[in-house]
């Protein structure tokens, strides 16, 4: 496994492996791995010749009261479960490497952001597109493997591709979760104690509306209330908000119908935590 932190360098490196007639998987992240990154590589590693793993905290998807600086980062510990999972290649640049000092052109995405993470963190995903566009440009893969986990980060990617015609094959993978069905995130680690074992309970509210759901109930109104009321009911967390919409679109719906996603964001003492779950109805 190789540690590369220049464009040039990494850019160099693909275009060598393409001439060799290598597909290449990409799994883009932040670092701090965990097992939700661990199935991403895990999957890149089954169906591509070369895996390259990015770590890179971006500075342009976090907002100006976030948690850039303490986000958590242990590279030594990366390069370990790189390894393991068969990574060949880590490209893990510096923000000067990606952005130089006054970048002149970024993208914006112009819709399915304006609700859920979108709209309580403006710019979020023009930061993610923005870093993207640049890394598809680098590594230009032939698949890029992305968690369900950020289900409207996957909307956005989507759009990305299709819009700016990337020939890349994006590849959805479903939420890792611990037994008791906390999806796994590099932000659990600021969850107090206490937190830890309610945070279970969001997954349990998502379970809870697809009951109601299986039930026959088809109003999204009367769901968000449920699931309000269970998340109240059973952690000391500040809701952001639990909104249904169709997916990948984003759109508001009256009557719950299709390839729906139900997606929640709770705010502990130190944590903001996002959940979510897509099922189609009939
Ligand atoms: P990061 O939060 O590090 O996540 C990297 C990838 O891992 C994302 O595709 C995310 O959805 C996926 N992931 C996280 N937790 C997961 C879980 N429990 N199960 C399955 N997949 C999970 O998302 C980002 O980084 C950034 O926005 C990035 C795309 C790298 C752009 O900067």
């Amino acid at each position: 496994m190789n540690i590369i932190t220049t464009v040039k360098e990494m850019h160099n490196t693909i275009i060598e492996q393409k001439q060799q007639g290598k597909t290449v998987g990409f799994v883009p992240t932040m670092g701090y791995l965990h097992e939700g990154h661990q199935q991403l590589l895990m999957n890149a590693r089954a169906q591509n010749d070369i895996v390259v793993l990015s770590i890179f905290v971006n500075p342009t998807q976090f907002g100006p009261n976030e948690d850039f600086d303490t986000y958590p980062r242990d590279m030594d510990r990366d390069e370990k479960i790189a390894a393991e999972a068969g990574v060949d290649y880590i490209f893990f640049p510096t923000v000067q490497e990606m952005y130089h000092d006054e970048p002149s052109v970024s993208v914006r995405v112009k819709s399915r952001t304006d609700v859920l993470c979108g709209r309580k963190r403006p710019g979020h995903f023009d930061g993610v597109a923005t870093v993207l566009t640049k890394l598809f440009n680098i590594i230009a893969p032939d698949k890029a493997y992305f968690g369900m986990k950020d289900a409207q980060q996957v909307a956005v990617v989507d759009a990305l591709v299709r819009d700016f015609n990337f020939n890349i094959q994006l590849v959805p993978v479903e939420t890792v979760r611990e037994e008791n069905g906390l999806a796994k995130s590099s932000r659990n680690v600021y969850l107090l104690e206490e937190e830890r074992d309610q945070a279970k309970e969001l997954y349990k509210s998502l379970e809870l509306a697809r009951e109601q759901i299986q039930k026959g109930s088809r109003n999204p109104v009367e769901i968000v209330k449920l699931m309000t009321e269970y998340i109240e009911g059973h952690t000391s967390g500040q809701i952001d908000y639990i909104e249904i919409y169709s997916y990948p679109e984003l759109s508001p719906l009256k009557h719950l119908t299709g390839k729906i996603i139900i997606a929640l964001a709770v705010k502990f003492t130190r944590a903001r935590l996002i959940d979510n779950m897509t099922l189609t109805i009939n």
